[in-house]
């Protein structure tokens, strides 16, 4: 059995995640190759018997990237793919939305696995409540569900498909919430991204990290597409704060998203499903993760 593990991960959650579960499926078969999507040679995903994709949850689904990867797939009929993913507390509508658009290439999805992972967005305060995750326990259970997927993989194999399981059921809310995130609706709300000439040192860090290639800094003017796909990692990665946004109006949400996020973080614990790491009662509500790193850049205050 031959199995290649993809993954999409940005800050590093996803990848580590992949990592354990490939160990999970070596465990078992011997082999696994893993690549990060930009990599992936599609015309080859034939060769193989077991094919995982891995990406965090972004404004409740797939990131856009990621959707447009699976929907760029040749078919592939009757090849088994399982899915993981890494969130911050709502997973959403990530599975059923990637799960129905593989299903159209022909493959057939037998696994899903989430972990729960640390988050860091520019309006939001940091450390935030999911800050710790995936710790040793998260990262056992993923390579544990690795080798589980190896061995369905090997009994689907011999003819046992009553082994294929569906993705959890998605409540009405979060599929709304997942459909109402549209790149129109974030094109309208989320800060305009640009870049200042004066900070930028043109060390090509947001351009080469940008997964939709998006940003062009050697134009004139340097030039961040839009709709971009909002996921802020050109900010995150400049490393002399050239990416410029206007956070405040976002920030001032943050209680609004806390409760909500809050909410469904004790809904998981109270169910095992999800472990404090971290006491939610000490967390700040009003030190957003943009005024931090302004603070650092000026050499005030080091971020983990
Ligand atoms: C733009 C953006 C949107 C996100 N949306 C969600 C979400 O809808 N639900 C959720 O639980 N986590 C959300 N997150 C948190 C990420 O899913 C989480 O941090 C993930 O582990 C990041 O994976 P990576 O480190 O592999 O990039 C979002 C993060 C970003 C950057």
């Amino acid at each position: 059995m031959k199995t290649l593990i993809i993954y999409f991960s940005q800050s590093g959650n996803t990848r580590k995640v992949a990592e354990c579960i490939r160990n999970g499926v070596v465990d078992v078969t011997g082999q696994c190759d893993i690549t990060d999507i930009n990599n992936v040679d599609t015309s080859a995903l034939q060769n193989y018997n077991l094919v995982g994709l891995g990406c965090p949850t972004h404004y409740y689904k797939e990131p856009f990237n990621v959707r447009e990867f699976i929907d760029g797939l040749p078919e592939l009929r009757n090849r088994q793919w399982f899915l993981f993913c890494t969130h911050g507390s709502i997973i959403a509508n990530t599975f059923p939305s990637m799960a129905e658009r593989l299903k159209k290439k022909g493959i057939m999805v037998m696994g899903y696995h989430d972990t729960y992972a640390d988050s860091k967005m520019p309006y939001l305060p940091y450390p935030t409540l999911t800050t710790g995750h995936p710790d040793s326990l998260d990262l056992e259970e993923a390579r544990s569900f690795g080798r589980e997927v190896a061995e369905r993989s090997q009994r689907i194999t011999e003819g046992d498909t009553s082994l294929i399981p569906e993705p959890e059921p998605v409540s009405e809310e979060w599929v709304r919430e997942a459909e109402m995130y549209s790149l129109e609706l974030l094109e309208r709300i989320s800060p305009h991204l640009s870049i200042n000439m004066d900070k930028c040192t043109l060390c090509h860090a947001c351009q080469d990290n940008c997964p939709v290639k998006g940003i062009d800094i050697e134009a004139d003017p340097p030039r961040i597409q839009t709709p971009c796909i909002y996921c802020f990692f050109c900010w995150k990665v400049c490393p002399t704060l050239a990416i410029e946004a206007d956070w405040e109006f976002l920030a001032t949400f943050t209680p609004e998203i806390y409760a909500r996020l809050r909410r469904e973080l004790d809904k998981s614990a109270a169910h095992g499903k999800f472990r404090w790491l971290i006491d939610p009662d000490s967390l700040s509500f009003d030190d957003p993760l943009y005024k931090q790193r302004e603070r650092e850049f000026k050499g005030e205050k080091q971020i983990d």
